[in-house]
Order: C-alpha cells, then structure tokens, then sequence
C-alpha cells in the first residue's frame, strides 16, 4: 500500500524568459500590469527551460523527497511530453505505474512568461481534461492520505473519489483548483465532512464561503463548522498562513526566501509539505482527533519550509525539499502564533 497516491493534473512546463516584453498597466489583473504582445511581430526570448509541472506531479515530488511511498496519478498523452513527464517521476523514485495515457489528446501542456519572480500562465489541460473514474484501478490506489487537486473537466471526479476514500478510510487531502470552486461549490461543501485536510487561498476561501476574507473570522467559522474533524489552512502568499483544526488557529509567517525566482508552484509545495508533516506525526483519517498542538506546528514548518524552497527556484518542483534538507538549522524554527478558538 502506498503512503501517498496524488491524483490531478500532470503538465509539462515551458519557461520563457519575458522580462524584455512590453508592459501595460491594466486595473484587472492582480499585478495591475500585463504583457503587452505585437500581433504580427515577432518577440525574441533570451532564455527557456523546461521542466514538469502540475498538481499531482508536484504533490508527488514532495512526497518523494519526504522519503514516504509516492503515487502519481493524472492522464498523460501518448507523446514525447507525457515520456519525458513519466521519466522525471521516475527518476523522483515516484510510481508511474498507474498512470492513464490518452490515445486522443496530448499532455497538459504550460508555457509561463516569466519577469522577475511573477508569471503569465498560458495553460493547456490537454489529456489531463479527459482524466476520469475509468483511468482508475482503485483497489491498487489505496494508501494511508490521498491529495487530490483536479482540473478542468476531471472535476467530475471529485465526488466518487471523496466516496471510495471514505469507504476505505482514506485521509484526503484537497486543494480544490479556482474552475472547480466556481462549477462545484456546493459540492465541495457537502464534501468537507469527509476531508482531513483542505487547503486554500484567501480568495479561494472567500470564493468557496461567499464570505470576503476582510470577514475572516465568518470565513473560518463557517469552513471550521462543515470541516469538522478535519484541518483547515487559508494560505496568503509571501504573508504566510492560518490554520485551524477547530479547536486553535494557528498563524504563521514565512521562512524569508533568500531570492523570489518564481513562486509557480508555492501553493503544491505548501498543501504537499503540509501532508508530509502529518504523516510524521502518524496522522491518518482515523486518529486525525488526535492531532496535537506539536503535530501542526510541525505540518505548518514543513509545508512553509518547502514553499519557500519552491519560489527560490525555476519550476514548481526543483526546489522542493529532501527530508534532510527540511531539517537544516534554517528551516529549524517558524514562529506560529496559536489561540484557542
Ligand atoms: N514569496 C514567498 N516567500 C515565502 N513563502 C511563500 C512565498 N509565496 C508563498 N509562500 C508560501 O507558500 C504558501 C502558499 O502560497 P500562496 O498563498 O501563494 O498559494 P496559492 O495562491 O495557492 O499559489 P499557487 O499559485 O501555487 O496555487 C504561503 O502560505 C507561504 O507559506
Ligand atoms: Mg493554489
């Protein structure tokens, strides 16, 4: 049995160094800035990389690197990305063994335009859109925590997925992605009974509430009220994090990075980290009651410890961290402020 099966998406990544584009200012996105592209001309690009990328493959990584037995599962394509993607997992030590390929789409494919640390995603879900129950051999999925982050279309997954897991006592673990909050969300508000951990962004949080984060603590009343046993983490870039486990919150900052390269992947690397430190700790659905004070503070520490690693490098799993390197004297000690609720 696996310690960790991920299951979503899997892209391959495509860097493009765009710092020489032209900006515009624009009110509409949350930088206030955009690209300003010539149609009809051309652009030269000083520098790419590439690299994989996606939920499920960055989710794995961690778990990987965390010394825990990792599965990736997401739909790949019958192409020379979805070989390089699996032979990267591979190479990660994660099973590959379960993954579907596509006869008919390619794989997920992104190109991120990169300037100074911030990003223009161009995404395509390809085969990753067409990922469903079908592609699944269930029975070989079982594993102590699930971390489930489904895109596109493969949404329509997250029901009977939430199903089989707790039939199985399976802990799951959710970051649901922005698509699925807008088409699903009574649905996954139904499902948060059955969640051990589910972690978001403030906009998220509000999206999946309709309560804004200025009202934050209406936010958690209300995410603590239907999450109950299970662990809640609204996450906020560079300023850090809260928790709750419906009995505390738990604040905390961020372990300063020594330089922001790109922060793709920053929210993997977190909600992955953070699943790596409970199962530390022996958190699984059945005793996750039991999930002390200590046993957070420690999920929090990891989960900060691997994003901060993650934005100090290219792609969204380079920087992600070894169980030794987690527990260098830098990552030692994050202050969390905690209350009882
Ligand atoms: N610039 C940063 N420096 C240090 N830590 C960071 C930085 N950005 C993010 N983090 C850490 O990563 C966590 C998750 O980041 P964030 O809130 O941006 O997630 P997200 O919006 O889900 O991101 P993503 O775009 O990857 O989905 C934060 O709570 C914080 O601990
Ligand atoms: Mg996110």
């Amino acid at each position: 049995m696996f310690d960790v099966v991920s299951i979503g998406s899997i892209t391959r990544d495509a860097f493009f160094d765009a710092s020489s584009f032209p900006l515009v200012s624009d009110p509409n996105t949350p930088s206030r800035e955009g690209f300003l592209l010539p149609l009809g001309d051309k652009l030269d690009i000083a520098d790419v990389y590439f690299t994989i990328g996606g939920n499920a493959a960055n989710a794995s990584v961690t778990f990987s690197r965390q010394k825990w037995y990792a599965a990736c599962v997401g739909k790949i394509g019958n192409d020379v990305a979805g070989e390089e993607v699996v032979r990267r997992l591979k190479k990660e030590r994660v099973a590959t063994k379960f993954l579907p390929v596509s006869e008919t789409l390619p794989t997920a494919y992104s190109v991120l335009l990169m300037r100074n640390g911030e990003r223009t995603i161009l995404g395509y879900h390809g085969a990753s859109n067409e990922f469903s129950m079908n592609d699944l051999r269930l029975k070989k999925l079982r594993a102590k925590w699930w971390y489930v982050s489904l895109s596109g279309e493969s949404e329509k997954m997250y029901k009977p997925l939430i199903a089989y897991a707790k039939k199985e006592e399976i802990a799951v673990a959710v970051n649901p992605s922005g698509y699925q909050l807008m088409h699903r969300r009574n649905e996954i508000l139904k499902s948060l009974k059955d969640i051990s951990l589910l972690v978001l962004n403030e906009e998220e949080a509000a999206l999946l509430t309709g309560i804004p984060f200025s009202r934050e603590r209406e936010v958690f009343q209300k995410l603590d009220a239907l999450t109950s046993p299970g662990i809640l983490a609204v996450t906020n870039g560079a300023k850090g994090v809260t928790v709750s486990d419906g009995h505390r919150v738990y604040r905390a900052g961020t372990f300063r990075e020594k330089k922001l390269v790109d922060r793709t992947g920053a929210g993997d690397a977190f909600g992955s980290g953070f699943v790596a430190g409970l199962l530390r700790a022996k958190i699984t659905k059945k005793n996750i009651r039991t999930a002390s004070e200590a046993h957070i503070n420690e999920a929090i520490r990891l989960a900060s410890a691997n994003a901060t690693s993650v934005v100090e490098h290219r792609g969204a799993t380079e920087g992600i961290l070894t169980r030794k390197e987690a527990d260098a004297p830098r990552f030692r000690r994050l202050t969390v402020a905690v209350q009882a609720v």
